[in-house]
């Protein structure tokens, strides 16, 4: 049996182009013992694989996506079709991190992605199967912990989120409404400004392509602000440190702002108020809190069940259409999660062949 796997052919220099991969048909093995064969579905689109698509990736974060050759790590949920491991059956929905590709063999026990992206079966009966790559997966683990463990939320906090309508800012935005904060986001375009204050019914939202970020942070925030979630970096986290008021705290999520950056890119010029405020400024991944997951999945679990959380889906349809909505993310086409449905059953006949 023949699969297609998607493969980077060239590290993209700014920008990421559909031509900075190919797609490739590939013989799909049968399993080994302990191994399982899975027909894809939905794989993920995430920003910091901009980060990998790179010759080096940054120190610490997961490897560089070596040139042609399959993406490892990247989520992904599918079907078995054949299983040689225990506790894993044919019909099985699972997840797992061999992402961008319509068949996979995955070997159950080995750990991928810190532990998030380990094989590991899911109940679709409480969820569909995508929504485990989004707010029941790494998506809702990275918000969940980047709001209560890194930024350690306290009562009365005002917060701000950046790229507030992409898949993990939604969801941190809507998870620190819902435990009673005022929050406000950013975005943007006009559009997803509407978006976060009409669907995720944030106090106040800004477009930051409209004006100077300190004054539209401060039109937001009079007051100032005690916690900032950053997806951003760059400028954005420099108007934070200037909106933070004394005892402030920054959870660093990502600083999408300079993935694409050809040049080493400068600190925020007033890194100073750290001292003069007494900030705290912590970075986190969401695969650093795996012991998180089943308190996450019971909690956001309830909040998606009793519809207090909206999970907006960019969903572009096929395979080979991967690279192209990875581009589209990080030029912000994408609301909420961006995600590939990996079409059909592609060659040959039955999947163990
Ligand atoms: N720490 C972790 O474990 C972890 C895990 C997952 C993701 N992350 C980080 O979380 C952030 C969001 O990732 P995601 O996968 O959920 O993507 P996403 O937010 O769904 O999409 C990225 C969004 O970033 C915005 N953006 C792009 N370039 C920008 C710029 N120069 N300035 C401001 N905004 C910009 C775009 O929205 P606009 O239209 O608003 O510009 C775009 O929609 C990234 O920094 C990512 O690296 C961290």
């Amino acid at each position: 049996m023949q699969g297609r796997e998607v493969w980077p052919i060239r590290y993209p220099r700014g920008d990421v182009r559909a031509s900075d991969f190919r797609v490739v048909e590939v013989p799909v093995r049968p399993p080994r013992p302990g191994e399982v064969l899975v027909r894809n579905t939905w794989t993920s689109v995430d920003a910091a694989l901009r980060l990998r698509l790179s010759k080096t990736a940054p120190p610490g974060y997961f490897p560089a996506f070596p040139l042609e050759e399959p993406m490892d790590g990247i989520m992904t949920v599918g079907e078995i079709v054949e299983s040689r491991a225990d506790g894993f059956a044919p019909g099985d929905t699972v997840w797992h991190a061999s992402g961008w590709r319509d068949y996979a063999v995955v070997e159950a026990e080995k750990e991928a992605l810190g532990g998030v992206g380990t094989l590991t079966k899911l109940d679709v009966g409480v969820a569909p199967a995508q929504a485990y790559l989004g707010v029941l997966g790494g998506t809702g683990l990275t918000a969940y912990a980047g709001l209560f463990h890194a930024a350690g939320l306290r009562d009365g906090d005002v917060v701000w989120v950046s790229a507030a309508a992409g898949a993990v800012g939604s969801l941190a935005a809507q998870m620190a409404k819902i435990r009673g904060h005022r929050v406000i986001g950013s975005a943007g375009s006009d559009e997803k400004v509407r978006h976060l204050r009409e669907e995720l019914g944030l106090d106040a939202a800004f477009n930051y392509k409209c004006g100077a970020l300190p004054d539209l942070l401060r039109e937001a925030a009079p007051d100032g602000i005690d916690v900032y979630f950053d997806n951003v970096g760059g400028d954005h986290l420099e108007a934070a440190l200037g909106a933070l008021r004394t005892s402030g705290r920054v959870a660093i999520c990502g600083m999408i702002s300079q993935y694409a950056a050809q040049e080493p890119p400068h600190g925020p010029g007033n890194l100073m108020l750290a001292v003069t405020k007494g900030l705290t400024i912590r970075g986190f991944r969401g695969s650093g809190h795996t012991h998180l997951l089943p308190e996450m999945s019971r909690q956001v679990g309830a909040w998606v069940r009793e519809g207090r959380l909206s999970c907006r889906e960019t969903i572009v349809e096929g395979l080979t259409q991967a690279p192209v909505a990875l581009a589209g993310l990080l030029r912000g086409d994408n609301t909420g999660k961006t995600l590939v449905r990996i079409d059909g059953v592609p060659h040959g006949e039955s999947a163990a062949g």
